[in-house]
């Protein structure tokens, strides 16, 4: 039974409850959302070997690549060239470089291309270069242009190249830049761009971009997670070098594995976020490196800390600051919004436990100069959740907590909030998932998530924001770094999981108000926990298999009842409305289901698991309902 009183006022939900979490991993921006489609761009991938390039030679030849720090192009970024050596090439017999992109390059029919590339000669003899797209095995030609004649020092070039109407889509292709005449030519940044998101040119997938924008998020959490941090002090996001052209971007080592081009800078995550209409959670590297590099608070950190207050004026300074002049030089003269700063991320791990003053200069320092700005702490102020320090000297506005678990163990969880302290600061929940299934999870965790979210909406008055992690995927061999994700895709499609369709579900049939509800004789099913290295097995736990949250938007006229049945069978519910608002006999279902809890989506089936819409009837103040097994789902009920 779940009893819903609507005579009480129930509590306001955030506007900013469900967001989005982003960083570089599991190749989220090179290789995924990022538009760019060649890998290893500028020659910096490997110190040894132009990886992801290889020699095109059409006969048996001698020509060969090899990488070459001798000719950097004077101001900018570009240290090491592609040199290719082409002595033989001849009419009929090309001699080139081709680049494999990020597991393929997708190839689409009726297709508008950019390739760019800097080039220069030996000498001033004008070698021609072709650019084309064509098959893996260089037998099939997709597109094709003279990208330009080259003619001694470093220049730019840019071409457009034109797909048929009549090719069939394929990733089983590369980009190649050849000349039959012969020569040495050195190449740098060489650049290939499909169309983008609002034709930004430096812009993002459009797939991808549309299922972020259909998710509705209410702001983006960037640039980490991890990869904010660096594994060193000098590895870490260092946003002033993400800025202008991209021939003004080294790009940097990431944390999970691979290089970063830093395509998408600073002013990308910026207009990114504007994209989806939303807002930044902009966080600031604050002093510590997860390889364990920490500076501690006092001078040494200053210079840290003003370059989160100048990377805060770059986000909402007008034109007449230096770093906003800056960003309309970058091409945005307005501010973006900007409401909340995170100092650091999973600060807890510090173990010289320096966190506490770290986090009270940069407290001071911002509060100083932007008092409006709410400032998040990655570390409590208490010792209920067993962090490793505590947060004692400044009361932040938001505390970012971080909850990773198996799908029961969530579910366990799902009451977390109902019995949390309500005297301290509003919490931000910043990394959380149910994680079975991979690279994408399953219907069990979407079905956790669910139970999970269910408690975050119960407990709207502390829960101001939450977001999903890690929100990418590449599906690919070698793509995924982190087991459960949220959203795959390969060079050509993109899917998302049975717990996207969820975090779209929760967000879309959102209230404004959170209704008291009150839900008994709730069915359980049996937990074993997993035991912890060296400890015995724990005793089996009984979980609930039914969880309930409910909003009312006055706006709307509607009231959403959440329901997640997580048991594999039927649940018949007896739900009760109690007070003065009447309901209407015809409602809405959307429902998210499927037969067994290890069910999911994938590259190949990416439409398994997927809500469904119907009619509801026969509702009212009072009525039964039955949940399908395993089941998420939303009844839309009429306020008449
Ligand atoms: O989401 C993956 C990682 O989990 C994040 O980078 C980090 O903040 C957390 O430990």
């Amino acid at each position: 039974t779940v009893k819903i009183d609507l005579s009480k006022p129930g509590i306001p939900v955030s506007s900013t409850l469900y967001g989005l979490m982003t960083e570089e991993i599991n190749y989220s921006y090179d290789g995924g959302l990022y538009a760019e489609l060649v890998r290893n761009r500028i020659f910096r991938d490997d110190e040894k070997t132009a990886v992801h390039w290889s020699l095109v030679q059409d006969v048996d030849g001698t020509a060969s690549i090899a990488l070459d720090t001798g000719y950097p192009v004077a101001g900018t970024a570009l240290t090491t060239s592609l040199r290719l050596d082409a002595a033989q090439a001849s009419t009929g017999h090309r001699v080139g470089v081709a680049n494999d992109g990020y597991w393929g390059i997708p190839i689409k029919p009726d297709t508008s291309y950019r390739a760019s590339f800097y080039a220069r000669t030996a000498g001033a003899g004008g070698v021609p270069i072709t650019v084309s797209l064509e098959g893996s095995d260089g037998k099939t030609v997709y597109a094709q242009a003279i990208g330009g004649k080259i003619n001694g020092e470093w220049k730019q070039y840019t071409v457009t190249l034109k797909t048929g109407t009549d090719i069939k889509p394929t990733a089983a292709s590369r980009l190649v830049l050849s000349t039959e005449s012969p020569g040495t030519v050195w190449f740098n940044l060489v650049s290939l761009f499909p169309p983008t998101y609002k034709d930004r040119p430096n812009g993002n997938r459009i797939d991808l971009m549309q299922k972020l924008v259909d998710m509705k998020p209410a702001f983006l959490r960037f640039p980490g997670g991890n990869y904010l941090e660096g594994d060193t002090v000098a590895t870490r996001f260092k946003w002033k070098e993400t800025l202008g052209p991209l021939n003004q971007r080294p790009g940097h080592p990431g944390t999970w594995k691979y290089r970063s081009s830093d395509g998408m800078g600073l002013l990308e995550f910026l207009e990114w976020t504007e994209d989806m209409g939303a807002e930044p959670v902009l966080a600031v590297f604050a002093g510590y490196a997860l390889k364990g590099e920490t500076i501690p608070a006092g001078p040494a950190l200053q210079p840290f800390v003003d370059e989160a207050l100048e990377e805060i004026e770059y986000v909402m300074g007008d034109v007449n600051t230096r770093w906003g002049a800056q960003r309309a030089r970058d091409g945005h003269p307005a501010p973006f919004k900007l409401r909340y700063v995170e100092i650091g991320n999973e600060d807890g791990f510090d173990k010289q436990k320096t966190y506490d003053g770290r986090y009270t200069q940069f407290h001071d320092a911002i509060k100083a100069r932007y008092p409006q700005l709410k400032l998040i702490s990655t570390v409590n102020g208490k010792d209920d959740l067993g962090q490793r320090q505590l947060l004692t000297s400044r009361v932040p506005d938001l505390i970012d907590e971080h909850y990773y678990y198996d799908p029961l163990a969530m579910m366990n969880d799902a009451k977390r909030y109902d019995t949390y302290s309500r005297s301290g600061p509003k919490i931000f929940i910043g990394e959380w998932a149910a994680r079975e299934g991979a690279p994408t999870t399953n219907l069990i965790s979407a079905l956790a998530d669910a139970a999970w979210m269910t408690g975050m909406e119960r407990n709207a008055d502390i829960i101001e924001m939450s977001c999903y992690a890690p929100l990418l995927v590449n599906v690919n061999p070698g793509g995924m770094q982190w087991r459960s994700n949220l959203i795959g895709y390969d060079a050509q499609t993109s899917y998302g999981s049975p717990s996207y369709h969820v975090q779209k579900m929760f967000q879309t049939y959102l209230g404004e108000v959170s209704l008291p509800l009150v839900a008994e004789n709730i069915p359980t099913q049996t937990w074993q926990p997993k035991a912890k290295k060296d400890q015995p097995v724990p005793a089996a736990r009984q979980v609930p298999g039914l969880f309930f949250s409910a909003t009312t938007s006055e706006q709307r006229g509607e009231i959403y009842l959440k329901v997640v049945n997580a048991i594999g069978t039927p649940q018949m519910v007896k739900i009760d409305l109690a007070g003065p608002i009447r309901v209407a006999p015809q409602g809405k279902a959307i429902s998210l289901r499927s037969d067994a809890p290890g069910d999911t989506n994938t590259i190949d089936a990416p439409n398994r698991i997927v809500p469904v819409s119907s009619a509801a009837h026969g509702l009212g103040s009072q009525f039964d309902y039955s949940f399908a097994p395993y089941s998420v789902t939303v009844l839309v009920l009429s306020r008449t």
